[in-house]
């Protein structure tokens, strides 16, 4: 399990850069690009390195935390899983690279595709003296370079499918699913169009044969109903210059996102996934579940200490055993 922060490594180089740029500068791009984004936008407003960097400074901490969170959640499922190679599709300034490389120390091929070319560069400054500084970066138009892309044991396409058009997100899935040795993680933004994104690409995968690790215990349809949705939190600390950067107050934020890890490897039972913050009252928490039976709210009585106390320890985005679930 790797934490949500940003390695000391990387903290470092991202700091050592940003230390060079006007603060009222980045402070300003930061504020373009995130509020492209809010609109639904893509990356295509950052050109230059002071872009990147000032994207990299204001949303690398919470997309790698994002990241960690989900990669966290695939090694409670599979605490074997020892990929040896990488390919990061989108992979903008190295992010999910970085939160690869700290979970998984077998990974020892890293493959990077992306369109950016500041970006890029950004990635291979920072990289330059880690594990990473002999990453191959490719840059290009990813749906054109997964043609002759090398296969990996982990895929990971993180905050880059909202940025497709439409027509060209279930090429897009497929291209990954063909690179994919083992296993795909798939992370979005946390909101409603996000988590539709997912499932459209959940349904896709199922229907191609993967068996899902997380967050889903089951391949069934999702039994959330709309306007129900799924998503999950991640808190992240945030430096001094990460809350200059974001014009923020608050030492830390939280990262809404939503990922779908997906494998060729059949699995078998999985345990039940929290999907909310428990809710605590006075005589008993419940619990939001997914189940591989579907959706079920769980109450542990007060008066059950053993369960109560089991329950106490949940936390939104934790697993719990199915067995225990039934208390
Ligand atoms: C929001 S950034 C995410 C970067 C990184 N994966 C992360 O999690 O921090 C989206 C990245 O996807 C890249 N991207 C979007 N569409 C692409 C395409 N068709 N081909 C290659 N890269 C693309 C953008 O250039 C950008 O670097």
């Amino acid at each position: 399990m790797i934490p949500p922060s940003l390695p000391a490594e990387l903290k470092a180089a991202l700091e050592q850069q940003l230390h060079g740029l006007p603060r009222d500068a980045a402070a300003t791009r930061a504020g373009v690009i995130s509020q492209t984004y809010r609109d639904g936008g893509t990356s295509a407003p950052i050109r230059t390195p002071t872009d990147a960097l000032a994207y990299a400074g204001a949303r690398m901490p919470a997309t790698y935390a994002a990241v960690a969170a989900s990669l966290n959640a695939v090694i409670g499922i599979r605490p074997d899983f020892a990929p040896d190679a990488l390919l990061d599709v989108g992979a903008g300034p190295g992010t999910a690279s970085w939160a690869a490389a700290q979970a998984f120390e077998t990974l020892g091929a890293f493959t990077l595709l992306d369109a950016n070319s500041a970006l890029r560069e950004l990635a291979r400054t920072l990289a330059q003296d880690s594990r990473l500084a002999k990453a191959n970066y490719q840059l290009g138009d990813a749906r054109k370079l997964l043609r002759d892309a090398p296969e990996a044991a982990l895929v990971i396409a993180s905050y880059v499918i909202n940025e497709l058009d439409d027509s060209a997100r279930d090429g897009f899935i497929d291209a990954l699913w063909r690179k994919t040795a083992d296993t795909l993680l798939i992370v979005e933004p946390g909101t409603p169009a996000g988590y539709a994104r997912i499932l459209e690409a959940r349904a896709r995968l199922i229907a191609q044969g993967a068996h899902l690790i997380a967050p889903c215990p089951h391949e069934n349809a999702c039994p959330l109903q709309a306007p129900d949705w799924c998503h999950f939190v991640q808190r992240l600390p945030r430096s001094r210059i990460h809350q200059q950067i974001k014009g923020a107050e608050l030492p830390y934020e939280d990262e809404k996102f939503i990922y779908l890890a997906a494998t060729r490897v059949a699995l078998g039972p999985r345990p039940s996934r929290v999907l909310a913050q428990p809710e605590l009252t006075k005589a008993a928490i419940t619990a939001k579940l997914c189940t591989s039976q579907g959706l079920l709210r769980a109450v542990a009585p007060r008066r059950d200490k053993p369960a109560y106390a089991r329950f106490r320890r949940l936390d939104w985005g934790d697993t719990i055993e199915p067995d225990a679930a039934q208390d």
